[in-house]
């Protein structure tokens, strides 16, 4: 009795040996400890269970085996084929993973996955023919029913072959590659997947679309922002309508300022945004704004931001959008209308240096006079109001909105103050006559209104006061300029000055007495 089990075990062991299946048991254990110092990866994932499956058969198959031979059971070879199949592709498995996901990505070497697996097939099938044969089992048999099979089964699965030679053809000649944007009949979204038999996309709508690769290879794909030898940017294009009244190159002047004059999140700097005429219509000139978009997922939202400056850019220029031709208007627009819209604007600007605290002790008359000067500024958020050292022209009142000063060497900026609703700036320059000392970047929407110099002369002839009460705050100011001067890597010299010596100059610059 014992000598049989004994007998059975050395069998069973002999049967390991001759299968190797302590390599295989040792290259599991490989695996498995690489894996589990590796990112986890779904796929590679699956393909180890499949691998421990194959396994578990082997070793099942392995005592089983062992019995049939020692008790002599017709099985025995037919148990042994299997097993060893088993144990070869489980083999030929372990090694694809092995070579495929640990030794080629470390380096650097690329293979589409569908080769992979093509490899790994061809591989098995010739390991379960070599097992076979090795086993004397004639599989010539299998091979010349194969062709017959082949045909019928190629038949029965065109659709199945369409779609993997597909994908086949798309990873080898690297049509499309995982990160593109494409465009497939009416789905756009960027390519997550490449499969055998399919490639996934996701939109920006979040939703997954998984187009069979067949379909891929048989319509036409748009690989957006894609262009030989150059960096991913997708151009977009936003039209807008202006009355014929204004001059082309106004137009195009004031929103090429506006679009380019500070970076937008996802625009390119190169090329720059541009703004063409496109069209002379019926009823007003047509226009477009192109920039070019860097990150493709984002769209909507800059299209939105760029939008938002050209209607800035727009309205500060006083330029409005052109209604459509079939509007109707039912007012007329009479002398008297004009006349009240004029006054109904005058007014809103009167109640506007109203709240602004430098302004609060004019008279109404004063006011008044002041307001005839004002022009309604407003900027998109991230906007820039005035450029460190370029020529002032303006004082700036604002209405709504908050704005950061900032100061320092070219792109090394920093923050000295923040201006909300009722405070002013750009009154440094336009009283000395200095370039800007800093430069003021809208932090929200900014609602602001521009006192041209003139303006701002003809009131400090009448209000002596009024020199002094800037001076203070110019004086103010610059300490705090000169407070952050140390910060300030771009050497500029502000001096100390006092505000008398301010207001000396001031009265010198407005020739004032
Ligand atoms: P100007 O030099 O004409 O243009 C930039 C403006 O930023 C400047 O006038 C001031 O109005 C404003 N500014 C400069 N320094 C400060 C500060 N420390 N605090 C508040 N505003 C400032």
């Amino acid at each position: 009795m014992f000598a049989d089990i004994l007998g059975v075990l050395q069998t069973i062991l002999a049967e390991a040996r001759g299968q190797g299946t302590a390599w295989l048991l040792l290259g599991l254990v490989l695996t498995r400890v690489w894996l589990r110092a590796s990112p986890r990866e779904s796929e590679t994932s699956t393909r180890f269970q499949f691998v421990l499956m194959l396994l578990a058969l082997h070793l099942l198959l392995l005592p089983a085996t062992g019995l049939s031979t020692t008790f002599g059971a017709g099985v025995a070879r037919d148990l042994r084929l299997t097993g060893s199949a088993a144990g070869a592709i489980a083999g030929v498995c372990l090694a694809g993973l092995l070579v495929f996901r640990l030794l080629l990505p470390r380096l650097r070497i690329a293979i589409p996955r569908i080769v992979q697996d093509i490899v790994v097939a061809v591989i098995c099938v010739v390991a379960v023919f070599g097992t076979a044969s090795r086993a004397g089992l004639d599989l010539s048999g299998i091979v010349a029913t194969g062709a017959v099979l082949t045909g019928v089964i190629g038949l029965a699965l065109q659709d199945l072959l369409g779609n993997v030679f597909g994908g086949l053809g798309l990873q080898l000649d690297h049509t499309i590659r995982v990160g593109d944007w494409i465009r497939v009949q009416e789905v756009t979204g960027r390519v997550v997947e490449l499969r055998w038999r399919s490639t996934s996309i996701e939109t920006r709508s979040w939703e997954t679309v998984i187009i069979p690769n067949s379909v891929l290879t048989r319509s036409q794909v748009t690989v957006l922002g894609r262009r030989s030898g150059e960096a991913r940017r997708w151009r977009r294009q936003l039209t807008f309508n202006v009355d014929f009244r204004f001059a082309p190159s106004q137009v195009i002047d004031s929103v090429l300022k506006a679009v380019r004059a500070q970076p937008i999140d996802n625009v390119a700097s190169e090329p720059q945004p541009d703004c063409v005429l496109l069209e002379l219509g019926d009823s007003s000139a047509r226009y477009a704004v192109r920039y070019w978009l860097t990150d493709l997922a984002h769209d909507v939202p800059t299209d939105s931001v760029v939008q938002t400056r050209i209607y800035y850019a727009l309205r500060r220029a006083e330029i409005p959008l052109s209604m459509p031709a079939h509007a109707v208007f039912l007012t007329q627009d009479s002398p008297e209308r004009q006349q009240d819209k004029r006054e109904a604007d005058h007014d809103r600007r009167v109640f506007a240096l109203s709240r602004i605290g430098l302004f609060r002790d004019l008279s109404e008359v004063e006011r008044a006079e002041l307001a005839a000067g004002l022009h309604y500024a407003p900027f998109a958020r991230g906007e820039v109001l005035t450029r460190q050292g370029a020529d002032a022209h303006h004082l700036y009142v604002i209405c709504s909105g908050t704005v950061s000063v900032r100061a320092g060497a070219a792109h090394m900026e920093h923050e000295i103050a923040q201006l909300a609703s009722g405070e002013f700036f750009g009154e440094m320059s336009l009283l000395t006559g200095a370039p800007r000392s800093a430069t003021v970047v809208a932090l929200t929407e900014v609602e602001c209104y521009r006192l041209d110099a003139e303006a701002f002369r003809r009131l400090l002839e009448q209000r002596a006061d009024m020199a002094e009460k800037v001076a203070g705050a110019l004086a103010e100011r610059r300490t705090g300029l000169l407070a952050n001067r140390d910060k300030l890597s771009d050497g500029r010299a502000l001096g100390d000055i006092t505000q008398r010596d301010l207001l000396d100059k001031i009265r010198a610059f407005f020739s004032l007495s």
